[in-house]
């Protein structure tokens, strides 16, 4: 870990804020850009985050404690005490250098995430000092404070925890716009969910539950089928142990109407293949190329040479539509805000809710990562940037504590008769 490392340089929001850090305090930095902002922060600002210094292991992810003058926020930003950020599978492929959003290390990374507004820049009217925010960035969110744009930011229900929030924007957005916006998911039909006990593998579940009689089917590795039964998946498949195409085909011998796939390579080949006439398959990962802690070229190797090559004309004969998503291309806000408006009445209504896989503090970001690589999360892995608390000593019971009476004494009148037999032992 190291501290006051206010030189390194971190993605562009950040970069920006700590330029325009000042050495005024915080309130008069924002009256003279038009901001107002809570009198307790007229000290500078103590910020923990966490630094991508390098591409590779775990080990180039580093915890940093800066010291940071107060920002002078630019019309239509926002400064957000984060609570709680995401973690997700683009940020692994980050850190190996696979993903392509992401400006070059040393950079924060973290895409999402929740807290509390801390100052309001000019022009806007929409929030408030005090507000509790689900936030978004193409990166940087990885940090106790974050500037971040007035658009991109989502007042909370008052039921949503930080953690629940920042589960949001990247698995439930990502589901959505696939399902909705693009295969235009209808009742009655049938969907394939790879990854299914993932953040968007569950969101997605949840939000093919909010449509009458759709049938999911669902791969995920056997340890995981009881969770995502009970979270919507009708025909749970170990894609481990079993053939996935032939366990659906068995099932539903015509093939499925919407095929998601994060996977790439021989795997979108292979979802084509199952979709039925009028199906769409959207693509919107390539999880395949990750296999171990650094980037592994064989496996980019495999899924380049695997990966699904049509013509049009080919299309248009197997009357079926392929997609491509990427939440991280889209620019124009209102796609956010208008799916982001129907997520929050979804949840508000009991119809969604994020599943928290596990929270890990800034320092613990190493088991965090670790545990989405080896596939053992079901669900949201969440990072935590306030310090972990050490664990206080748990209080002794009273049987405990006379038990240990007793031993110190007996331990008191042992030492007193070895000196006694110590000094006999010199007189004599
Ligand atoms: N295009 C976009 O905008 C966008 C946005 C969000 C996510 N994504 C993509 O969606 C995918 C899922 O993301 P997520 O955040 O939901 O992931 P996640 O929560 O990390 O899900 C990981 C789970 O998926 C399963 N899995 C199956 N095949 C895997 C593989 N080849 N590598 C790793 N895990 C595998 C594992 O469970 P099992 O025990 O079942 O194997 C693992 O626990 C990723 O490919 C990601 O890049 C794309």
């Amino acid at each position: 870990m190291s501290s006051e490392e206010t030189h390194i340089k971190a993605e562009p929001v950040q970069e920006k804020m700590q330029e325009k850090m000042q050495d005024e305090g915080p309130a008069a930095a924002a009256q003279a850009s038009g901001s107002s902002g809570s009198a307790a922060r007229e000290k500078a600002l103590s910020c923990r985050s966490l630094l991508l210094t390098g591409y590779g292991g775990y080990d180039k992810v580093k915890l940093q404690v800066k010291t940071l003058s107060p920002p002078q926020l630019q019309a239509g930003e926002v400064l957000v005490r984060v609570k709680a950020c995401g973690l997700n599978f683009a940020e692994l492929m980050g850190r190996q250098g696979l993903y392509d959003p992401l400006p070059p290390p040393p950079v924060t990374m973290g895409m999402e995430g929740a807290g509390i507004i801390e100052a309001v820049g000019k022009d806007v009217e929409d929030k408030k000092v005090g507000d509790r925010v689900i936030a978004m960035s193409r990166s940087g969110m990885w940090q106790e404070f974050v500037v971040v744009s007035n658009e991109r930011t989502f007042l909370m229900p008052d039921q949503m925890s930080f953690e629940e929030g920042a589960a949001i924007p990247v698995n439930y957005l990502t589901a959505y716009m696939m399902l909705f916006d693009m295969a235009n998911l209808k009742p009655g039909k049938s969907v394939l969910i790879h990854m299914a006990a993932g953040g968007v593998g569950i969101a997605a579940t949840q939000l093919c539950r909010t449509v009458p009689d759709v049938t999911v089917f669902g791969t995920a590795s056997a340890a995981k089928h009881e969770t995502i039964s009970q979270g919507g998946v009708t025909h749970p498949i170990d894609y481990r142990t079993k053939d996935y195409a032939e366990e659906i085909h068995k099932i539903s011998p015509k093939g499925v109407d919407i095929v998601l796939d994060p996977l790439g390579g021989s795997d979108t080949q292979k979802s084509f293949n199952l979709l039925k006439p009028m199906g769409s398959l959207i693509v919107f990962g390539a999880a395949n190329c990750v296999t171990g802690q650094k980037r592994s070229l064989l496996a980019l190797a495999k899924i380049w040479y695997n990966q699904l090559s049509l013509s049009a004309l080919k299309l248009m004969t197997t009357n079926k539509a392929i997609g491509g998503f990427h939440l991280g291309y889209i620019t124009d806000e209102q796609l956010f805000s208008g799916a982001m408006a129907k997520l929050l009445e979804l949840y508000n209504q009991g119809k969604i809710k994020p599943h928290i896989d596990s929270c890990h503090h800034f320092e613990e970001v190493v088991n965090a990562m670790r545990r989405m690589h080896e596939r053992q999360n079901i669900g949201k892995v969440i990072l935590l940037p306030e310090p972990k608390k050490e664990e206080k000593e748990k209080p002794k019971s009273k049987a405990e504590l006379g038990e240990h009476a007793e031993k110190t004494e007996t331990a008191a009148n042992n030492k007193k008769e070895k000196v006694a037999q110590e000094v006999k032992a010199e007189n004599d």
